[in-house]
Formats: C-alpha cells, sequence, structure tokens
C-alpha cells in the first residue's frame, strides 16, 4: 500500500521506571502483551499501515529489541531439520516484518525529554513528515492507529495528534488539547496541549496517546529548544513544548482514534493488556473467558492510564 508519509520513529530508549523492577533486565518494549512483545504489535501497526521506514531510538540495555527483530537462519533451519515448520515460519515472518519495515537502530544522545529521539532521527527527515509511536501503547482496531493518523494527515497537512476520549479524573497522567474545532469523523482543531493537569484544569474530555504525525516546523521548533538547551543545560526537550509553539501560529489537528487503546506503561494497565489480550486470543481465549467466568471476573473492554 503507497502511504503519503513512509517514516516513523519508535523512541524506545526509555528506562520503564514504572514497571521496575520487571524492566531491570528486559526493555519494557520487549514485555509480552498477548503472544508478542509490546513493541512488535507498534512495528506491525506501521507496516500495515504502508510505512516503510521504521527508526527504533534505543538506549544502552535495549539490545533485546534488535535480536528479537534480526533475521536468525540457524535457529530457522534446526527448527526446519526438526520438522517443526510452524515455528520456524513465526521466526521467519518476524525478520520478514522487519524486513518490510526497514527498521534501522540509533542510539539516543542528547537532553533529557521525549523530543530527544525525535530530533535524533531527524537528520533523515528532510521535507517529509513522519510519524512519531510510543512503543506503550497498543491498539486493536479495524483500521490501524497510524493509518488514522496518515487519513487525518492527508486531510490536513498538518501536524496531527492521536486522542482518545479519557476520564477526566486521569487527566493527570496525560497531555490534554485544547479543542478549538470539532470537525468530522473524530478530527479536532485544537491549538495547544496541557501537560498533565488537574481535573479542574482540563481543557478538554481528551488525552494525547503517543501517537503524533510530525512536520518539519515541529522538528525546527525542537531544534529550537535545543538552541535555548545549550544555553540552560538543565533543560529539556519536549515534544509538547514544540507542539504548543507551532500551534501558537499555525494549525495542529488531533484524531479521535477509533479502536481499544491499551496503555501498557504502569503495572495496572500492563496487567489488564495482558488479561484482555490472552482473553481475545483466537485459540486460547475460549478457555481463559470461561475461567474467567469461573472465577467471577467480567472480561475488561478498555484499560486506562
Ligand atoms: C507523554 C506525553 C503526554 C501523553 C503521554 C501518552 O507523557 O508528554 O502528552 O499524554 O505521553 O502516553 P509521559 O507519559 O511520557 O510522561
Amino acid at each position: 500500500m503507497a502511504s503519503t508519509i513512509r517514516r516513523a520513529v519508535i523512541p524506545a530508549a526509555g528506562l520503564g521506571s514504572r514497571l521496575l523492577p520487571l524492566t531491570k533486565a528486559t526493555p519494557k518494549e520487549m514485555l509480552p502483551v498477548g503472544d508478542k512483545p509490546v513493541i512488535e504489535h507498534t512495528v506491525r501497526e506501521l507496516v500495515d499501515s504502508g510505512i516503510t521506514d521504521i527508526t527504533i531510538v534505543v538506549s544502552a540495555g535495549k539490545g533485546l529489541i534488535q535480536e528479537h527483530f534480526r533475521p536468525d537462519p540457524g535457529l530457522v533451519a534446526q527448527l526446519r531439520n526438526a520438522g517443526k515448520d510452524g515455528y520456524a515460519d513465526a521466526v521467519e515472518e518476524i525478520a520478514e516484518l522487519a524486513r518490510r519495515g526497514h527498521i534501522t537502530y540509533l542510539d539516543q544522545h542528547g537532553p533529557y525529554g521525549n523530543g530527544t529521539p525525535v530530533l535524533n532521527a531527524a537528520r533523515a527527515f528532510g521535507d517529509e513528515p513522519v510519524l512519531v509511536l510510543w512503543p506503550d501503547d497498543v491498539f486493536v482496531s479495524e483500521v490501524p492507529r497510524a493509518q488514522q493518523l496518515i487519513a487525518a494527515y492527508n486531510a490536513t497537512s498538518s501536524p496531527v495528534l492521536a486522542l482518545m476520549a479519557m476520564d477526566p479524573a486521569d487527566s493527570h497522567r496525560y497531555g490534554v488539547p485544547v479543542v478549538k474545532e470539532d470537525l468530522d469523523d473524530g478530527l479536532l482543531r485544537i491549538t495547544g496541549l496541557v501537560e498533565k493537569p488537574a481535573e479542574q484544569d482540563a481543557p478538554s474530555h481528551y488525552a494525547a496517546i503517543g501517537g503524533y504525525v510530525i512536520t518539519p516546523g515541529i522538528v525546527d521548533e525542537l531544534r529550537e529548544q535545543t538552541r535555548r538547551w545549550h544555553e540552560h543545560p538543565q533543560g529539556e526537550i519536549y515534544l509538547t513544548d514544540a507542539i504548543n509553539a507551532y500551534a501558537a501560529t499555525r494549525a495542529v489537528y488531533g484524531q479521535v482514534i477509533d479502536g481499544t487503546w491499551y496503555d501498557t506503561g504502569n503495572p495496572l494497565a500492563y496487567l489488564t493488556a495482558q488479561f484482555a489480550a490472552a482473553l481475545a486470543h483466537p485459540d486460547y481465549g475460549p478457555s481463559l473467558r470461561r475461567l474467567a467466568h469461573d472465577l467471577g471476573a467480567e472480561p475488561p473492554t478498555r484499560s486506562g492510564g
């Protein structure tokens, strides 16, 4: 499928401190949700949306991510010799996914903050818009979240943020958009984002959920922050600040994503995502649903942070 956006960045250098000690040795991106590590869900979403150039920005201790996507012909041959073609196919399919997504890795360097990995990868962007997806938000949807963001970009030629309706009590966990106009099909014109406001200060009932279409103008704003960082090296570089600076003079949109969202970034939400994925599994789901029923639990329908 041809896409107007062909590049994506997955920032994967974070410590995963909210999930310690689980994430002491295992990168949070490699924790399983269902039968796949979290980051594989993100890569599949991107490849299914026509992305052919994925940069994963990593830090020390994230080698397991590369191991997961690396081709392993020796293992495949061993499995085939043992007659285990199903497993061999599954191992080969992941390498094929990485090849289709043309995954490359970049070491994160520079100031603290979620704008830094985007800037690290930005040298390759040229004039192109790119998708930025946090790897700890997993979506189950008919149309992949990335594709919904691309469609919003195609309609607006402007930066776009992925949004979900949230419980107002959760506003202190998220960036909350200031909505200027409600357009059709979940598309909103926004004038900025307030980071983690108290419930009474939240400007809307939507949360930014870790998916962005970034345009060259946003990258310019991130570079502007870096210039200031050189003068005040205790500063941090954030995407939200760049989006707000951009939105002061130009149009920015939010797209309310149609689908089910699993925020895997904190322990309860991670376990909820695991539970829901297990219940939805085509082979094991029916037995697990019976088990959940016997244990007196209602299957969850949606997770939040
Ligand atoms: C970041 C963003 C925030 C967004 C959140 C989604 O915050 O700054 O706007 O709502 O991701 O996961 P973080 O959770 O990294 O503090």
